[in-house]
C-alpha cells in the first residue's frame, strides 16, 4: 500500500491551518512536517510549538522529518507534540541506536533519513530499531528542488535489506517527487512518497495526491 504524505514546508506559512484541512480533503495519509535548524541544514522552518498546534487541528499522522544537529535532544519534546512518526538524520546523530530507542520509548515510530551521499551500509546494524527508513532524493533544505536518480538504485537496496531483515519497515522517499516520476519511484521499492511543490502548487492537490499512487 502506498502512503502519501504532502510536506507542508510548500503550503503558505501563515496559514498552516486550512493546508491541513486542504490535505485532509485531499485524500492524503500522513502529514510530512520539515524541521529545519539552520545548521544541518542551510534554512529555517519550524519547531515543536508548530507541530503541536498542527496536531490540534488535524486527524492526520504527523510525520515529523527532523534536520536538526543532535536531535536526540528534542525527541520528547517532539513527542509529546503530537508526532506519529519521528525521523532523525544518520549523519546528525553521534549515537543513532539509542536516539532511535530514546523515539520508540516516547511511544513514536522510529525512522532514519540519508542523504543522497550517505549509503545504506549505515543501516546494516540499526535496521531492528527503525520503523521508517527515510530516502533523501534531494538535499536537504529547500522544497521545489529537482529528483536525483541515484535514488533510485539506493531505494532498490534499502528495499532488499528491509526484505532481508523479515520485518515491517516503511521505505519513504522525500524531494523532488512527482506524479511523472513516482512510478518508477514505487517500482524501486518506495512505499510512503514525500511530496510539497507538487501538492501546494496544483490546482487540484487531489488529483495529484491521487496520482502520486502511482
Ligand atoms: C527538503 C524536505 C522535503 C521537501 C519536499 O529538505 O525534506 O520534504 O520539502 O519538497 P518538494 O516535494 O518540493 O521537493
Ligand atoms: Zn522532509
Amino acid at each position: 500500500m502506498i502512503h502519501i504524505a504532502p510536506s507542508i514546508l510548500a503550503a503558505d506559512f501563515a496559514d498552516f491551518a486550512s493546508a491541513v484541512r486542504l490535505l485532509a480533503e485531499a485524500g492524503a495519509d500522513f502529514v510530512h512536517c520539515d524541521v529545519m535548524d539552520g545548521v544541518f541544514v542551510p534554512n529555517l522552518s519550524f519547531g515543536m510549538s508548530t507541530v503541536r498546534d498542527l496536531h490540534r487541528r488535524t486527524s492526520l499522522p504527523l510525520d515529523v522529518h527532523l534536520m536538526i544537529t543532535e536531535p536526540g535532544r528534542y525527541v520528547e519534546a517532539f513527542a509529546e507534540s503530537g508526532a506519529r512518526i519521528l525521523t532523525v538524520h544518520a549523519e546528525a546523530c553521534v549515537h543513532l541506536h539509542r536516539t532511535l530507542q530514546q523515539i520508540r520509548a516516547c511511544g513514536c515510530l522510529a525512522g532514519v533519513a540519508l542523504n543522497p551521499a550517505t549509503g545504506p551500509e549505515v543501516l546494516d546494524y540499526i535496521l531492528d530499531d527503525a520503523d521508517l527508513i527515510l530516502c533523501m532524493s534531494v538535499n536537504p533544505g529547500f522544497g521545489g528542488q529537482k529528483f536525483i536518480p541515484s535514488t533510485l538504485d539506493k531505494l532498490r537496496r534499502v528495499r532488499e535489506k528491509i526484505a532481508a531483515c523479515g520485518r515491517e519497515i516503511l521505505l519513504e522517499v522525500d524531494g523532488g517527487v512527482t506524479p511523472d516520476n513516482c512510478r518508477a519511484i514505487i517500482a524501486a521499492g518506495a512505499d510512503v512518497l514525500v511530496a510539497g511543490s507538487a501538492v501546494f502548487r496544483a490546482d487540484d492537490p487531489a488529483a495529484v495526491v491521487a496520482a502520486l499512487r502511482g
